[in-house]
């Protein structure tokens, strides 16, 4: 009995370890998720089930194993069974064709085929399947020797654990680059600046190995530094992910006809699943480009760019269009490979040295490069932050010539550690803006001046804050500052704010661009005339407009407050502070401490709100909207019970009883506070029908979940 459910459960097991490979397979070599991520995550926690009541059936290729595991003290030593070679350069057009004669005369041919791809900028890793299972992971080293980071590997979601398929041989080494997607490398680093993680880059960086960074400088250095992580569980976090180009050693099986691997698992002491054989062993191909192929019909990702060319113009051609794609790319390239690609060919052409005859890379021109930091320039944003834009020596940089580049923040200014007239590392990749990767340390002159932030913003002369544990400076005009104008209008018409029916972006864009309004208050100075007299605006909808504007005016101390746009003040906290306040007058007044006081109000949010009303500027706008006629009832009764205070909820779906705005609004009222994603500090999350991510995050960190009856069991009270 115990044995037949034993049985039923470990064939469940097989099938969801089956499963998963195949949606791992599907999301990233395909690109084409086959079902939604909760329903992925509700298949490894059933996974994850099974395997914690019977450890014993864990296999290294059970998709579990992709978590990582205890940390290495170091990583041993691989000694290559096949050497990992480097290539030769072709830096131009001529060394290609050189490349090419050269290979023809050897071979007494008129014109060779050659495999294209594209070159990765990642770092060579060899993996070794032994019967389809993958046994070892070792970085390329000194090419003889290189390091075990097996565990490492295996966190790798692109990267098989098993071959799918059949007919890989006994033993199969892949050869290949692992990379981190640009997008991967942007959203780690974002991660690793808030959360203040160090990077210990151990890959040379510009300013030396072992340097502890909160950032990595490019992928490359980026895959490096994860992929040479002695905690695997730190690896499994980084967005690493792996294409395939070559192999090493190859053992295929004597033929007998059958193949004794497969997809089931048939280690010793487990139960095996119904023995599904294989036909027997293939063969090697003639072609490179062909085992390239069979290497993906075995689950291994290889370029979708790679392509057959012919001879040194078809090469060239290649290149040129590898290049044009370039910017377009989720990952770094570098150059491109052309590959010989009869593999007797490349056979008889051999080695030189550590470079093969038959392969060739040609370089394109690099992302980075050195230039002077010539000056700093500040630029205010559209919700008042200050970026450092550095002005440069201009030099060509991934094809084009740069001469500002962002330096991001103050933070990041020192964490480089660059001054003006510093040599700097410039970088441009993709479509993204042109960035400061570093300082040459040796290169500095005597006279390099330290970058400051100005204490005045560069747009309208009002006071610059610079908030404790915010890496940004920001211009505290928010109302009056031109840079932050439109923004702040759009913000203030909004629907939750004062309601100005009519007032979209479009208008806004034509007000300011005719100079019609140059502070928040204007606004209530339009008259029918500037307003027909814009684009595309018919009399009655001015009318309207004008109408909107004048209903706006009666409103309450909350939405007025929230209507100012004051950094990290929400509608919740605009509610909290003019319930606190009870007016506008004793707010104006209160000073750090006094508004701590409010609920959910921390220094962080109370120093935004003081700085903002100490800004003069700031004032004159606030009077001058009341001079126009805004105005308020007094407040409600400070509010009764709150028996909802100090919790949040996160409201997703589509509730039964009523829209989710009402929900919110009901549980404000109620002293709660509602926030738009999940975290450890929700109290619970409100799952209506077709609820998505949001209730897959609840049930990832265990918060409980409520559904329309939990809603109402809450909103009860009242
Ligand atoms: S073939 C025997 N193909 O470039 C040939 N290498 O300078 C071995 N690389 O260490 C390399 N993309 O890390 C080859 N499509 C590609 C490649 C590629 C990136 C890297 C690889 C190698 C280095 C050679």
């Amino acid at each position: 009995m115990q044995a037949d459910t034993d049985q039923a459960l470990y064939s469940r097991l097989t099938a969801l370890r089956r499963e998963i490979a195949r949606h791992d397979h599907a999301y990233y070599l395909l690109n084409a998720p086959l079902i939604p991520d909760a329903e992925y995550d509700r298949l490894m926690r059933e996974l994850l089930d099974i395997e914690a009541g019977h450890p014993e059936w864990v296999a290294p290729d059970s998709p579990s194993q992709r978590v990582g595991g205890a940390p290495l003290a170091g990583f041993a030593e691989v000694r290559h069974a096949v050497p990992m070679l480097s290539l030769d350069n072709a830096m131009d057009e001529a060394e290609l064709a050189d490349f090419d004669r050269r290979a023809r005369e050897r071979l007494g041919k008129e014109a060779i085929d050659y495999n294209a791809e594209p070159k990765i900028d990642g770092l060579a890793i060899s993996l070794r399947y032994e019967d389809g299972l993958l046994v070892r992971a070792a970085t390329r080293g000194d090419g003889e020797r290189g390091e075990d980071v097996t565990a490492n590997a295996r966190t790798v979601h692109a990267i098989p654990l098993r071959l799918m398929g059949e007919g890989w041989p006994k033993v199969l080494e892949v050869r290949g680059e692992v990379y981190m997607p640009r997008s991967g490398l942007a959203a780690l680093n974002a991660r690793l600046e808030k959360a203040g993680e160090k990077a210990l880059d151990r890959d040379a960086s510009p300013k030396g190995a072992g340097q502890g960074r909160t950032a990595f400088a490019n992928p490359r250095n980026a895959a490096a530094g994860s992929l040479r992580q002695l905690d695997s569980r730190i690896t499994a976090t980084r967005p690493l992910s792996f294409f395939a180009y070559g192999w090493g050693e190859v053992a295929w099986m004597e033929a007998e006809g059958r193949n004794p691997g497969g997809e089931t698992d048939t280690q010793a002491g487990q139960l095996p699943d119904s023995a599904a054989l294989h036909p027997g062993y293939k063969t090697m191909p003639e072609r490179h480009s062909a085992m390239l192929a069979q290497l993906r019909d075995w689950g291994l990702p290889v370029n979708p760019l790679n392509a057959l060319v012919q001879g040194a113009a078809g090469a060239h051609d290649y290149a040129a269009r590898i290049l044009a794609l370039r910017d377009a790319l989720d990952y770094d390239i570098d150059g491109a490979v052309f590959k010989v690609d009869r593999l007797a060919d490349q056979q008889a052409l051999g080695f030189v040295a550590r470079a093969p005859r038959w392969a060739v890379a040609f370089k394109f021109p690099p992302e980075e490069e050195l230039t002077e930091l010539l000056g700093v320039d500040w630029q205010v944003g559209r919700t008042g932050a200050l970026t450092p834009v550095a002005r440069l020596a201009p030099v060509h940089v991934g094809g084009v010539v740069v001469s500002n580049a962002t330096l991001h923040n103050m933070d990041q200014i020192r964490q480089k550690d660059v001054r003006i007239g510093d040599t700097v590392i410039v970088r441009r990749a993709g479509d993204v803006i042109p960035e400061i990767v570093g300082s040459v340390a040796e290169r500095r002159p005597k006279d390099a001046r330290e970058i400051l932030a100005p204490t005045a913003c560069p747009v309208c002369g009002s006071h610059v804050e610079q908030v404790e544990g915010e890496a940004v400076a920001r211009c505290t005009g928010g109302l009056y500052c031109p840079a932050q104008r439109r923004e702040a209008i759009r913000h203030f018409a909004a629907r939750r704010a004062m309601d100005i029916d009519g007032l979209g972006e479009k208008i806004i864009a034509q007000l300011d661009e005719a100079g019609r309004v140059k502070r928040l208050d204007d606004l209530y100075r339009l008259k029918l005339d500037d307003l027909a007299a814009l684009d595309r605006m018919a009399e009655k909808s001015a009318r309207n407009l004008l109408d909107a504007l004048e209903k706006s005016k009666h409103t309450t101390l909350a939405r007025f407050l929230y209507a100012l746009g004051i950094r990290e003040v929400g509608e919740a906290t605009a509610q909290a502070l003019a319930r606190h306040f009870g007016g506008l007058e004793p707010l104006l007044k209160a000073d750090i401490d006094n508004l701590m006081q409010v609920a959910d109000v921390g220094p962080v949010v109370a120093a935004h709100i003081n700085g903002f009303f100490a800004e003069p500027h700031n004032r004159e706008v606030i009077d001058g909207l009341l001079a126009a006629g805004i105005h308020w009832d007094a407040p409600a009764e400070p509010v009764g019970a709150q028996p909802l205070a100090g919790k949040t909820y996160v409201i997703t779906g589509t509730l039964r009883d009523m829209t989710r705005d009402e929900a919110r609004v009901a549980l404000e009222a109620l002293g709660a506070k509602v926030t738009d994603s999940v975290s450890k500090k929700t109290t619970a999350v409100i799952a209506g029908e077709a609820a998505g991510s949001k209730l897959a995050k609840a049930t990832m960190l265990g918060i409980p979940v409520l559904d329309d009856a939990g809603l109402a069991d809450l909103l009860g009270g009242d």
